[in-house]
């Protein structure tokens, strides 16, 4: 029997309410119409451990963890994710869109609190080792427009969308400084334009980066 073909692990990026969500679930579709298996998932979390880290991140007051603490949750949260849910969909042939992944460690821990960049690639290494995503798409619209957007589904997930405008525009420029340095695996899109037009771009992106 011949091993399947290893699937593909893309991540989509952006600050709060760019349009991650929205534009994972018309990718699945687009994917699954070109003959694709395809597997969602989210960080932080993804997996069941992850999921519960999951909780200590993303609710509760801003000031709760540390930048490092934050930082060292966001990782193990990523090493079980990888393990348990997103490493064995690969395996099968499965391809994987992700709602965040280490670039938002990057921009929001990184860029957004001011940890080292240089500590969070060690981090990274350790934690993850070389892998990472064959695409990323980074959804970029202004931070007002976003944290309005993001108002709109609320909940108790707000602990990110709590902390001050500054925060949100060093984490909107985090993303683009990602892109600008890694652009083969990087695309940004703008997303404050109609939810199909963003799509169009989305779909054909993933169509001449890999081939979909
Ligand atoms: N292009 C768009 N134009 C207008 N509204 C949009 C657009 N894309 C998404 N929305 C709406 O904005 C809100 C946030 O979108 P979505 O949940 O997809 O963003 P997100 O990046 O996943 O946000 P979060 O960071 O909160 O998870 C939703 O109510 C969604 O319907
Ligand atoms: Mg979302």
């Amino acid at each position: 029997m011949t091993a399947a073909v290893r699937g593909r692990f893309i991540t989509l990026e952006g600050g709060e309410g760019a349009g991650k969500s929205t534009q994972i679930s018309r990718l699945k579709s687009w994917l699954e119409s070109h003959g694709h298996t395809v597997l969602t998932t989210r960080e932080p979390g993804g997996s069941p451990g992850a999921e519960m880290i999951r909780k200590l991140l993303v609710e509760g007051p801003a000031d709760r963890w540390d930048g490092m603490t934050e930082a060292l949750l966001h990782f193990a949260a990523r090493r079980d994710h990888l393990h348990a849910t997103v490493w064995p969909a690969l395996d099968r042939g499965t391809w994987v869109v992700s709602d965040r992944f280490a670039d938002s460690t990057r921009a929001y821990q990184g860029y957004g609190h001011g940890l080292d960049l240089s500590m969070l690639d060690r981090l990274y290494a350790i934690a993850i080792g070389d892998f990472g995503p064959d695409l990323t798409l980074i959804l970029d619209l202004p931070v007002e427009a976003g944290l309005a957007r993001a108002a709109t589904r609320r909940g108790v997930e707000t602990r990110y969308e709590s902390l001050p405008r500054t925060f949100h525009d060093r984490v909107r420029a985090g993303f683009l400084e990602i892109a600008r340095r890694e652009p083969v695996r990087c695309a940004v899109i703008d997303t404050d334009r109609e939810v199909e037009a963003v799509t169009r771009d989305v779909t054909r992106i993933v169509g001449e980066r890999l081939g979909a």
